[in-house]
């Protein structure tokens, strides 16, 4: 099943016709492999970890699969198509990475819904692409065409990277947000709260959903000896988690994950605050799943600490997993809640 940007793409295929076509941030379908029956070759780049494990299967010579913020090597294109992102500034960051592949006189699609913002597409498009023209539009998406009509600069990452000192319980960190990633220029409130009443922690602990590592570099400000592995299922975050630890000189093990799926072994402790939404899962399958699988992955004796907005479902899933619900603080919108693994 092709989502609406996808079927809108699809019924144009005709722009692309034997051509050798990247598609960057693409839906969780399977539309690069569909492309394949007009293209020549499909390159697809996928921001989001979960897409990219729905197309991995099919990888083959014709269908190069990649997850990342960026292509592994400078090869250019005929055509690149964007899928408008949630994120309206990541738009721009696309656009540059999309210029930068693209050959000289080669063509750019932008699709996206309508209440996407995708009609920002217009004046977006920066002066080395021509004026985007509306090419279809259907299924409440819209889908803009351009041309590349001079050299894009190259990607250079600290344009896209904010940095700025950030004041946490655990004294001041220096964080390096990326264009679309959670928390931008400010604390999280629930995870200030969360970071003001922390449990005791040793050994191997996870930082389920790591942003741009705001919690992480608290946790190694106060414990420079934890083991913490940071996971997050966006590129973008994991790139700037990355760039977070290096400013402060902090050592953490950073990589993709969809859910807790892509971690290895037993933790001491699980510290997040999780995600509570996403395009397709509901905010109470994710609350669950998360809530039971961390305690397949805690030791016995292992701390769970979390913190989530107060009217989301964690506290049935809790007693159910955990047996007992704690809330060792609260605030008007938010509860933390601290469990342990008995021993
Ligand atoms: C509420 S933000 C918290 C970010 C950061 N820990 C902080 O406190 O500033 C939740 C994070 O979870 C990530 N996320 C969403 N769905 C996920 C999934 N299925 N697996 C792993 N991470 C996910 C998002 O990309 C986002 O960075």
């Amino acid at each position: 099943m092709l989502t609406n940007p996808s079927q809108l793409i699809l019924r144009n295929s005709d722009l692309f016709t034997d051509q050798n076509v990247l598609v960057l941030n693409y839906e969780g379908d399977l539309l690069p492999k569909q492309l394949l029956e007009t293209a020549q070759k499909v390159t697809a780049l996928s921001l989001d970890y979960h897409h990219h494990l729905i197309m991995s299967p099919y990888a083959e010579p014709n269908l190069a699969l990649h997850f990342g913020h960026m292509l592994p090597d400078e090869e250019l294109f005929d055509t690149v198509i964007i899928y408008y992102p949630k994120a309206k500034p990541l738009a721009s960051y696309l656009l540059n990475l999309a210029g930068v592949h693209l050959k000289h006189n080669g063509q750019l699609l932008v699709v996206g819904e309508n209440k996407g913002g995708i009609r920002s597409i217009v004046k977006q498009v920066p002066d080395y692409f021509d004026n985007p023209f509306k090419q279809d539009s259907a299924r409440h998406c819209l889908l803009y065409v351009s041309q590349l009509i001079e050299k894009a600069p190259q990607i250079n990452l600290s344009d896209w990277v904010r940095n700025y000192q950030l004041e946490t319980p655990q004294g001041e960190i220096t964080i390096c947000n990326l264009v679309g990633v959670f928390s931008e220029k400010r604390l999280d409130e629930g995870t200030k709260l969360l970071l003001s009443h922390l449990p005791n922690l040793s050994g191997r602990v996870l930082d389920f959903g790591c942003g741009a590592g705001v919690i992480a570099a608290a946790l190694l400000k106060a414990q420079p000896e934890l083991k913490i592995e940071c996971v997050d299922i966006n590129a973008m975050a994991i790139e700037s988690c990355k760039l977070t630890l290096a400013a402060n000189n902090f050592t953490a093990v950073t990589y993709p994950s969809d859910g807790l799926t892509q971690t290895k072994g037993l933790f001491n402790g699980i510290i997040s605050n999780p995600p509570f939404h996403d395009g397709l899962r509901s905010t109470t399958d994710i609350a669950k799943n998360f809530v039971k699988d961390s305690v397949q992955k805690l030791e016995k004796g292992g701390v769970w600490h979390i913190v989530a907005n107060r009217h989301l479902p964690y506290s049935d899933s809790i007693s159910t997993h955990f047996k007992q619900v704690n809330v060792s603080a609260q605030n008007n919108k938010y509860k933390v809640y601290s469990n342990k693994i008995s021993n």
